[in-house]
């Protein structure tokens, strides 16, 4: 069997703490999550599909349901519950990390990486409607610019700044690897 394209020797990183990938709606931090997991080796989770397991319904139902305050509970308390287990990949929702108590549990646990991606990638790639019940509240390219205005200074606090969006998975994955490795001579230092 061919050998995996992406195993690099950044791959046998000594990190020991779980790799949070945070940003925007249609920032691929589920693509690229599932793909730097698989290299790596380590589990992958996805926060939003945990919230909808443990509520036993969709993303949209509970905004419908409780609102985007009760939401932001429930999304606490997940993450705070993924990141005091093992070692993994995680991706969070878009507004997670702009959570005040949600960034500071991640700041403390985990490494943060912001997937950043330009209006145009985000808009392209959100096109899917009913999945994102934010952007069902007005249009969706108005909402996507103010929220990404108002995110991208607390996105910018994150421990690694990756771009996302121009280049396929694989390069962007690449970009991680090669972040983390260099993260890794940074803390030996
Ligand atoms: C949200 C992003 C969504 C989901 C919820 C709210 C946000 O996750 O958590 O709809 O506030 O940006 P994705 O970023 O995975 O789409």
């Amino acid at each position: 069997m061919a050998a995996p394209a992406l195993i690099t020797p950044s791959t046998s990183l000594a990190c020991d703490r779980t790799v949070v990938l945070v940003g925007m709606m249609g920032a691929g931090k589920t693509a690229v999550g599932r793909r730097l997991a698989k290299v790596l080796g380590w589990p992958f989770k996805d926060a939003d599909a945990a919230i909808e397991a443990a509520a036993g319904t969709s993303i949209a139902n509970i905004f419908a349901e409780i609102g985007e305050s009760a939401f932001r509970v429930k999304e606490r308390q997940v993450v705070a519950r993924l990141l005091s287990g093992e070692r993994m990949v995680l991706a969070l929702g878009g507004g997670a990390f702009i959570d005040p108590q949600t960034r500071a549990l991640v700041r403390e646990r985990a490494l943060s990486i912001w997937l950043r991606a330009d209006l145009e990638v985000l808009a392209r790639r959100t096109g899917r409607p009913g999945k994102r019940p934010l952007l069902a509240q007005g249009d969706p390219r108005t909402v996507l610019a103010d929220l990404l205005a108002q995110r991208t200074p607390i996105y910018a606090q994150a421990d690694v700044i990756i771009d996302s969006g121009k280049g396929p998975v694989g390069a962007v994955v690449a970009d991680v690897l090669a972040a983390l490795a260099a993260e890794q001579v940074g803390a030996a230092r």
